[in-house]
């Protein structure tokens, strides 16, 4: 509860930052640098290459946040809770104890506002911590993914259910893919942090795929900035191996038993 307080008390004082991890090594490394670590079921597309996030299975979840929870000391660790997991609030109270028994995860993260308000209060009243997701939601996305916030249908949608997460008492929203205006009055009027993705630099915070960041997952997304590309490294360390068994350079006697 310290690390989420920790989270909320930020709002209007620094940035977030959020990234996703999928296991220890990773997890290791953003630690070091990030607030929130998300275990996204974005690793459906970026590991499994599953065609939607929808197929991500609750073992598959667990999986990597156990390795994940390994990796992470300081940073709030969430876990997304996958698609058909918490289909009323029954279900999504067992799957939810069930995540947070397993993997020692300090919160999850639920996709949906009104449609799924029941499950979320149920949670909260049962003592799960729950980070809320408007906007595009990936999980009942159909075809190809747009931007949302555009009319006024969509825009009031996303301000009440903004406000009736907030109520209902989670402890931040990610606003994913929501037009930067919309973002920036959803941002002014909550109490609890935004965490943007491709919804502009005034929500509260920012978060992004790791893989998509360091170039590790080649993706066109318009939201996507790569900071670096680890593929070149990746390829040069690998090729230099090969070379190297292949000439018998290595392994010397130094590396040998
Ligand atoms: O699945 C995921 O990685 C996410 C983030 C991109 C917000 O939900």
């Amino acid at each position: 509860m310290k690390k989420i307080k920790k989270i909320i008390d930020k709002k209007n004082k620094s940035k977030i930052v959020c990234l996703t991890a999928y296991s220890k090594n990773m997890a290791e490394e953003l630690d070091k640098y990030v607030d929130i670590v998300l275990v996204g079921d974005s690793l459906g597309s970026v590991l499994y290459n599953y065609s939607t996030t929808r197929k991500v299975t609750l073992t598959e979840m667990i999986n990597h946040s156990k390795s994940v929870r390994s990796g992470v000391k300081k940073s709030l660790m969430v876990v997304d809770m996958p698609f058909n997991t918490y289909a009323n609030k029954n279900l999504a109270l067992k799957n939810a104890k069930k995540i947070i028994k397993k993997t020692k995860c300090d919160a999850v993260k639920l996709e949906g506002g009104k449609k799924i308000i029941s499950q979320v209060k149920f949670l909260i009243k049962n003592k799960i911590p729950v980070m809320g997701h408007l906007g595009l939601l990936p999980q009942s996305a159909k075809g190809k993914f747009k931007s949302k916030g555009k009319t006024p249908k969509e825009i009031n949608q996303l301000m009440n259910d903004a406000v009736l997460l907030q109520k209902t008492g989670v402890f931040a929203i990610v606003l994913e893919c929501i037009k930067s205006s919309i973002a920036k009055q959803i941002t002014k009027k909550l109490k609890i942090p935004t965490i943007g993705i491709g919804s502009s630099v005034y929500c509260d915070g920012q978060v992004l795929v790791t893989d998509d960041l360091i170039g590790l997952n080649q993706t066109k997304i318009k939201f996507v900035k790569r900071f670096v590309n680890v593929k070149k490294y990746i390829k040069a360390g690998i090729r230099k191996f090969a070379s190297e068994v292949r000439s018998k350079k290595y392994p010397t006697k130094k590396y040998s038993y």
